[in-house]
């Protein structure tokens, strides 16, 4: 089950992330680095993070806990900065944040060794999520207490952005794998797939989608809520199916790289 928190404080943007995402603290009294759905990309980046980094939480890989953060009409009316007074009046309601990781640094490949077996199952976890942020100007992968935590998967399942032909999307390959900050390490594709696949059953994907919010699938294709978590499991259920196409690219694309 996800929490859900209330955002008791502003404390500072984070001025790496592209979506203005900010550490805030919570009436937990924990420091989270908080989503806003008034960001570019709304209310979808918000579903990739929890779809995304949840799955990556079922598979194994280190996440930080995802909780749901509400923001009070009246917070933010004393913000000083006029661009973040915008964000937060943008973003009353359910927004999302990432327990933050006090001290972690960005994983960077010159200076972090990774064995194998972990890049291939991370591999594997983009391809299936079709997650294009995961490159090495951007790893979007933090070291904490010398292990290796997955952040930041607001650009995964890019298909929401054009509902129209997402039964076709969910069995095409990933080809921007080619630019995945792990590609070189991941020589064992086969192994990381049929570890992974068998976790991912029907049951554990719907019950992950279940968990998005009705307020965030408001959205403009006129497609209602339920439906739209329906789309999501069964892209989902459909791209686990057919990992063998994406498994395929990703080793076509790691030849022509190694
Ligand atoms: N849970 C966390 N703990 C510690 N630091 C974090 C956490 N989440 C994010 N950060 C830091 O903030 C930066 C921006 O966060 P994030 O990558 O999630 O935002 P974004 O707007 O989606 O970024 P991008 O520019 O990659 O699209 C990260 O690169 C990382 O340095
Ligand atoms: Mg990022």
């Amino acid at each position: 089950m996800i929490r859900t928190v209330q955002v008791t404080r502003y404390v500072t943007p984070l001025r790496e992330g592209g979506s203005l995402p900010a550490i805030a603290e919570a009436d937990d009294g924990f420091l989270y680095a908080l989503k806003f759905r008034g960001a570019g990309q709304g209310s979808k980046a918000l579903i990739a993070e929890l779809l995304g980094g949840e799955i990556a939480r079922i598979l194994g890989f280190r996440v930080p806990e995802i909780v749901f953060a509400e923001l009070d009409e009246a917070f933010g009316r004393t913000e000083p900065d006029e661009e973040i007074q915008d964000l937060l009046r943008a973003s009353t309601g359910l927004n999302l944040a990432l327990h933050y990781l006090s001290g972690a640094i960005t994983f960077d490949p010159v200076v972090n060794k990774i064995d194998a077996d972990l890049a291939s199952r991370i591999v594997w976890l983009d391809c299936l999520l079709t997650n294009v942020d995961r490159t090495v100007r951007n790893t979007n992968m933090l070291m904490w207490h010398k292990e290796l935590w997955l952040i930041d998967h607001g650009a995964s399942l890019y298909f929401h952005h054009n509902w129209d032909n997402w039964q076709e999307q969910a069995v095409k390959p990933f080809v921007q794998v080619k630019d995945h900050v792990l590609l070189p390490w991941a020589a064992r594709l086969e192994d990381a797939e049929s570890e992974l696949k068998v976790k991912l059953t029907d049951s554990v994907i719907q019950r992950i989608t279940e968990q998005v919010p009705d307020e965030w699938l408001n959205n403009k294709e006129g497609v209602l809520p339920a439906d739209a978590k329906k789309v999501y499991a069964q892209f989902l259920e459909m791209r686990i199916a057919a990992s063998g196409v994406f498994v395929k690219e990703a080793q076509d694309a790691r030849k022509r790289i190694i």
